[in-house]
């Protein structure tokens, strides 16, 4: 299964990305956490994409393009794979088509700007591995601590409201168009997001098969 997940900036794409592609057994691939982890490790591709990425501004299209190339030659994506957060243009969606990518399904998972904002205002991540929770919705056992392995649990620079306020106008600008794109090709299901994350997950599973 090749699946993308669209979707505005919080809207859920790297918590229901993290939940199928454990029951998919296909890699889930983020191009905001592989540029996240290039930044952090001080990379040259990290600190070109510093400044936009930090201001909720998109990355040059070539810099996120060459990272898929990259990752989608690497052997886990054999089988399958889930992208989230690319493509988020129409020249991105252009360029996974002439890499010769047949995608299967497309995700689109629609939440209110509204409801954006306060899931942003709420979220934590893990320094270390990048997990995703919410002080409300996904709190991690103990306060600011990742179950998963322990990291510190921190709030990403680019979740500032002013900065979400920029990213949501980008994203109804930029990424939008990419429904009608993939409309057009037959690819598109419309997934409408639930309060509760097992709820998205089950619209989501019936979406692949729809
Ligand atoms: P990226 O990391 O991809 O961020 P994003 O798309 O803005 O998405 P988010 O990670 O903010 O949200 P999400 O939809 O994954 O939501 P989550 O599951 O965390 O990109 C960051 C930046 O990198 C971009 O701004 C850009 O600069 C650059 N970049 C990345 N890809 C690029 C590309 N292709 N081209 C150019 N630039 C690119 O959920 C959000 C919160 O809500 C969490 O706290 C979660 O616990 C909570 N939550 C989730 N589901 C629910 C639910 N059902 N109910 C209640 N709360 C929930
Ligand atoms: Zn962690």
């Amino acid at each position: 299964m090749k699946l993308i997940l669209l979707g505005a900036p919080g809207a859920g794409k790297g918590t229901q990305a993290e939940v199928i592609c454990e029951k998919l057994g296909i890699p889930a691939i983020s191009t905001g956490n592989i540029i996240r982890e290039a930044l952090k490790n001080g990379t040259e591709m990290g600190l070109r994409a510093k400044s936009y990425m930090e201001s909720g501004a998109l990355v040059p299209d070539e810099v996120v393009i060459g990272i898929i190339k990259e990752r989608l030659q690497q052997d886990d994506c054999k089988n399958g794979f889930i992208l989230d957060g690319f493509p988020r243009t129409v020249p991105q969606a252009a360029a996974l088509d002439e890499m010769g990518v047949e995608i299967d399904r497309v995700i689109d998972i629609e939440v209110a700007d509204e409801a954006i904002e306060r899931r942003l205002s709420g979220r934590r991540v893990c320094e270390s591995c990048g997990a995703s929770y919410h002080v409300d919705y996904k709190p991690s056992k103990v306060e600011g601590v990742c179950d998963k392995d322990g990291g510190k649990l921190i709030i990403r620079k680019d979740d500032q409201p002013e900065t979400v306020r920029g990213r949501l106008a980008t994203y109804h600008e930029q990424t939008e168009p990419l429904k009608e794109f993939y409309q057009k090709k037959g690819k598109l299901r419309i997934v409408e997001g639930q309060e509760e994350v097992a709820d998205t997950t089950k619209l989501t599973l019936a979406a692949l098969e729809a």
